[in-house]
């Protein structure tokens, strides 16, 4: 989750290095001698995947934001999202998502996408800076939308992985939490599947191979 809309995270291509199981550690995250031992921060940016969610407006306009609150649980994913945000609103709606998984190399379409506020909500000084208001995110970043097949919101080609998937339940944050309110839990069941040829496993068209896919990580700015 990001900390405020006001100062875009830094976005980075990542090396990484693996386990045996496939899992990655990010360099730097090793444990060493001088290891920092604190309180945690209101918001932990251990550096996560980005996604780019595809939801449908109201007017059937497609909307786009970039998350990185989001995990899988087997066919499930998890999203975290601001509940006053317009993702959170559509998803509630209609009940249908498209979680695109970006590679490595489209650090600087994402990097761009934060500059360009859905609706009008530019931050203050946003011209200036940079930051524009426009409903057309995908076109601007000069991203494709191609039809799902399970659900009506679109893929976005570039994307290597991209999950169509339904939601099935929201659950509030727990008690105590600084987040009740502000965020929502989502827990959305993919329907199908996209992957391209370059992140799959040899002779595996349905598995994912970590050593080819490279995601996209949201580091804290
Ligand atoms: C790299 C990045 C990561 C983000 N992660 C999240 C997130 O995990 N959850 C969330 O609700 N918003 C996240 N945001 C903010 C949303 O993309 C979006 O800007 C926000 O929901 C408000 O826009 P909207 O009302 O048009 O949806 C992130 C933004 C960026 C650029």
């Amino acid at each position: 989750m990001r900390r405020g809309r006001h100062r875009p995270p830094r976005i980075r291509e990542q090396g990484t290095e693996r386990v045996a199981l496939g899992a990655r550690i990010s360099r730097g995250f090793v444990r060493s001698p001088s290891m920092h031992v604190g309180n945690p921060q209101p918001v932990l940016d251990l550096g996560t995947p980005v996604a780019l969610l595809c939801t449908m407006e109201e007017d059937g306009s497609l909307h786009l934001a970039a998350v990185t609150s989001a995990w899988w649980m087997g066919p499930r994913c998890v999203l975290g999202l601001h509940d006053v945000s317009r993702a959170s609103a559509n998803l509630r709606r209609t009940r249908e998502v498209v979680v695109n998984m970006p590679a490595a190399g489209q650090a600087e379409t994402v990097a761009r996408l934060i500059r360009v506020a859905g609706r009008a909500a530019v931050p203050d000084g946003g011209p200036e800076r940079g930051y524009r208001c426009a409903r057309d995110r995908i076109g601007i970043l000069g991203l494709t939308p191609v039809p799902s097949e399970t659900v009506r919101p679109p893929r976005v080609s570039e994307c290597p992985i991209q999950l169509e998937a339904v939601l099935d339940d929201v659950h509030a944050p727990a008690p105590g939490s600084p987040l009740p309110g502000d965020v929502a839990i989502f827990e959305v069941r993919v329907t199908r599947l996209h992957l391209d040829a370059s992140v799959l496993a040899d002779g595996r068209p349905d598995r994912i191979d970590p050593d080819r896919w490279r995601p996209l990580i949201m580091g804290s700015p």
